[in-house]
């Protein structure tokens, strides 16, 4: 007999009925009577099932018994037009092969329990739900999304390191990249002799790649990171990872309005890429957690983002305040925004996404251009409903000496950021960029709740496994 090749899931349900086929994957469930068993199969190539009708004439109890959720199969028959309902084609089984068992006393996923928290426990194994393979897909298709985006714009992928000397961002503290022996520190003049360390110096895992890629775009134009990014905060958020992925466009030539416009467009073609081309995956998180996730997603499409100065934010927040509405943390001019204010702002007041500028200079990094007044620089945070802040940027200052002088200010070296600083002294242009974090991206595409349950193998203070 001739060999067929085998036919993925997502591509069977879209076939039209009459074929001889083959399926693989793994067994969803299994019920039926002595007559007829039905089997859903799922590979993981869409959220959907295929059905597989097993006629018990033609199959032995004993194979059967050993087909249970999680085993692994592969099914030759008929695709065949289904009378139940829920599917259009099902698969009329003429022979079936079990490449795994799976024993359903030991199996994570058979049990009753599949709270998030309790997928967390084996996220070796969540991936193989409904709802994490719905995640993966969409976080797949939304990596793809960006570097079209950027493809597309002619923007240069630039690869920044996460193994760097610099802390200059000040973002967050950072984990330490050593080859020393902890046990035995050499010591030179009370101090860690870090001329003895791997890299001959003090060295750390990245909280951003800006600074290098401020390099990249004075030198092409414009460019994106798109890379992991760690930082050592011990902030247990449903918002905050230790490890997470940061997309860092960085353009030459652009002023803070070029820089709110791309960020916007951005964030609207993912929203719109995930629409058109994931409909399925979030169908199925709209309907199984979270009903208001597809109008949501669509909401921030047909609108312009709110344009606010961090100074008429306060002011709305304060007559709040005055209007009877509680924060927990005390909001005035010159404080760091909380998620809290940032969704008041968002969700409360305006009702869409919210792009924030002009902040204090003393809550945001050296590099941000200042402004005439002397007191706000141009930084830019994009706010969005249930997340707060997803995308943090800023013109960037383009006056050596403006920048010079604020590095001083700030008691931060300026021998260590000399390679930054020519950037100003040979050629400086007016430039601007942002970083989206790319988890918290996933967080509003997919509705999920918990930052921990957009990213495969998440890594959170005191959790670092698998
Ligand atoms: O606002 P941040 O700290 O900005 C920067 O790092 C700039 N260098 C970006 C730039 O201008 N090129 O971080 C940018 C974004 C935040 O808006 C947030 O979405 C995300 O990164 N982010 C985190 N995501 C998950 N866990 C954390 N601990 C995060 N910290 C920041
Ligand atoms: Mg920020």
């Amino acid at each position: 007999m001739e060999k067929i090749a085998r036919t993925k899931v997502k591509d069977l349900l879209r076939m039209q009925p009459g074929a001889p086929v083959l399926a693989k994957g793994w067994v969803r469930t299994k019920r039926g009577n002595k007559q007829v068993k039905f089997i859903a199969l799922n590979d993981g190539s869409t959220v959907n099932n295929i059905q597989v009708v097993a006629d018990m004439g033609r199959f032995d109890e004993e194979l059967m018994k050993r087909i249970t959720t999680g085993a692994s199969l592969a099914v030759s028959g008929k695709l065949v037009e289904s009378v139940g309902s829920g599917q259009a084609v099902e698969i009329q089984a003429e022979s079936i092969e079990i490449y795994g068992e799976c024993d359903p006393m030991r199996y994570p996923l058979q049990k009753k329990d599949t709270s998030f928290e309790y997928l967390r426990s084996v996220a070796h194994m969540r991936l193989r739900t409904n709802t994490f393979g719905a995640v993966l897909r969409l976080r797949h298709a939304m990596a793809f999304a960006i570097h079209k985006f950027f493809n597309d714009r002619g923007f240069v992928y630039l690869n920044t390191p996460l193994i760097t000397e610099s802390d200059a961002e000040g973002a967050g503290d950072m984990f330490q990249v050593t080859t020393l022996d902890l046990a035995k520190v050499p010591v030179h003049g009370g101090k860690v002799d870090f001329s003895k360390d791997f890299f001959g110096k003090k060295t750390s895992l990245t909280v951003s790649g800006q600074l290098e890629g401020e390099l990249g775009a004075t030198a092409v134009g414009e460019i994106y990171t798109f890379g992991p990014t760690f930082r050592a905060e011990n902030s247990n958020t449903p918002r905050h990872l230790a490890e997470f992925w940061m997309i860092e466009p960085e353009m030459a030539f652009y002023d803070i309005n070029d820089n709110m416009e791309l960020a916007e467009a951005f964030v609207k073609y993912l929203v719109q890429y995930a629409l058109d081309n994931n409909y399925d995956d979030l169908k199925f998180l709209n309907d199984k957690y979270d009903d208001g996730l597809i109008a949501r997603l669509q909401s921030v499409l047909g609108i312009a983002f709110q344009r606010v100065t961090y100074t008429e934010a306060v002011e709305i927040l304060e007559a709040a305040v005055r209007a009877g509405h509680t924060f927990e943390y005390p909001v005035h001019w010159g404080t760091d925004f909380q998620s809290e204010h940032e969704r008041y702002l968002v969700e409360t007041h305006f009702g869409k996404p919210v792009i924030l500028i002009d902040f204090p200079k003393d809550i945001k990094a050296f590099y941000m251009k200042q402004n005439e007044d002397g007191r706000t620089v141009r930084g830019m945070d994009v706010l969005f409903p249930k997340i707060g802040e997803i995308i943090g940027g800023s013109e960037r200052e383009a006056s050596l000496e403006k920048l010079e002088s604020r590095i001083d200010e700030l008691g931060m070296s300026r021998k260590n950021l000399e390679w930054y600083i020519d950037t100003r002294r040979f050629g400086t242009v007016p430039h601007s960029g942002f970083g989206l974090g790319f988890e918290r991206l996933l967080l509003f595409i997919t509705g999920m709740n918990n930052i921990r349950d957009v990213i495969p193998f998440p890594r959170t203070p005191k959790n670092a496994e698998f």
